[in-house]
């Protein structure tokens, strides 16, 4: 359902969830407001509809309690910018603030709740300990919009819960998500490339496993591919390494290998002394990291290697950096895969698809606008498990409501 299903709005109160967040740095100011940006047309939609709109929303993982450093008031403030209209801010979830700041919205008016996550309700493990706090949530509205496509992988009571509560429906950014990340499952144009890269193989074993049998070509990159290289029987010095996952990476390459896809791992590596911007580094070959050395960006061979095998690409799929991005250092395998996509999608209108914090905000500090990619998801996580092809409980909950 869309919000169009829910009837004139005019007046009545629409909780929205959306995914708000976004990376603060010591100092509490936003570094990469993508995710504010892309839930504005939702509310401003439901403002400009005569609704009187409460935003809900989480930052970061705080223990079911209050926590300064995770309170959304920054976040309260860069919406109004990019609203162009006032946000009042409540400073509980579904206190007495809350209770006063929804009865004193008119219609159009916008209202942000603090953090979800400070009332242990949000992502209790059960559903009756999430129920209470569904039940206060839901009592503050008369209809809700999921439209945090970020979370729609989280069985929490914002989330989930929430939406057989109240009349419900899917908000323009979760639709739109959904519909690009559709084209990348259902029959992709080909060749159809999947970039991987960030820290652990282990955040993407499911996302492998469905890819082996539907990209033609899989490359790799990040702190992940050192434990590719050492199943292929390299020494990786003090490169992150994923012991327990040696034996699984090793069934990849050779499920790849019959299966037909084509698996690109970087053949040069920027190693380093130590995880720092300042530390001694140089370019060595891939599989012969030294032993006193870690390994931090792809190499420029590699870089070129991979742009390469974009190059032809009709489909993009990109998850994670490929090395340490934000120390400059380490940020041109990174930018060399970003800018290998704006290539393909203005040369041959690819469809290319960034997904997951680190790389979207990654495109974004190498000065990429959003519209030199044919999308930029705001989810990670999501984006991940969508791909999977695992039921995503935020989305399931909305068709069955
Ligand atoms: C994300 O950052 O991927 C979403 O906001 C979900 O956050 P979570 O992983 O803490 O649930």
């Amino acid at each position: 359902k869309t919000i169009a299903d829910l009837g004139d709005l005019s007046g009545r109160r629409v909780l929205v969830r959306s995914d708000l967040n976004v990376p603060l740095d010591d100092s509490g100011a936003i570094t990469d407001d993508g995710r504010v940006r892309a839930s504005v047309p939702t509310i401003k939609g439901l403002a400009k509809a005569g609704a009187r709109v409460i935003v809900c929303a989480h930052l970061g993982r705080p223990k079911g309690a209050p926590e300064e450093k995770y309170s959304l008031r920054p976040v309260a403030t860069r919406l109004e910018e990019l609203l162009e209209q006032p946000v009042a801010f409540a400073t509980d979830t579904v206190g007495e603030s809350a209770r006063s700041a929804v009865d004193a919205l008119e219609d159009g008016q916008v209202l942000l709740l603090e953090n979800l996550r400070f009332n242990p309700g949000e992502t209790a493990k059960t559903a009756p300990e999430r129920q209470e706090f569904a039940e206060q949530l839901a009592a503050l509205a008369d209809a809700y919009v999921s439209d945090g496509f970020g979370v729609v992988h989280r069985e929490q009571a914002s989330v989930f819960d929430i939406a057989a509560l109240l009349p419900s429906a899917a908000g323009g950014l979760v639709q739109s998500e959904v519909e690009v990340l559709r084209r990348l499952t259902e029959d992709p144009r080909r060749p159809y490339a999947v970039v991987l890269g960030g820290a652990k193989v282990s955040d993407k074993l499911g996302v492998i496993d469905n890819l082996l049998g539907k990209a033609d070509r899989l490359l790799i990159g990040g702190g992940m591919v050192f434990t590719f290289l050492a199943a292929q029987g390299h020494e990786v010095g003090n490169s992150l390494l994923e012991e327990d996952q040696l034996e699984v990476v090793r069934g990849y390459l050779k499920t790849a290998e019959d299966t037909g896809v084509e698996i690109v791992l970087p053949t040069d590596i920027v190693a380093a002394t130590e995880f720092s911007a300042d530390a001694e580094h140089e370019v060595v070959a891939a599989d012969e990291i030294p032993a006193d050395r870690m390994g931090l960006d792809i190499g420029p061979d590699s870089a070129r290697l991979f742009a390469d095998k974009l190059a032809d690409a009709r489909t993009v799929f990109w998850n994670g950096p490929m090395g340490a991005f934000e120390m400059e250092p380490y940020a041109a395998g990174t930018e060399a895969v970003a800018r290998a996509l704006v290539d393909i999608t203005a040369s041959h209108d690819a469809l290319t698809v960034v997904g997951g914090g680190d790389s979207a905000a990654a495109v974004r500090q190498f000065g990429h606008s959003d519209d030199e990619f044919g999308h930029i998801s705001t989810g990670g996580g999501a984006s991940l498990e969508f791909l999977e092809g695992k039921t995503l409980p935020g989305l399931e909950v909305l068709e069955n409501s």
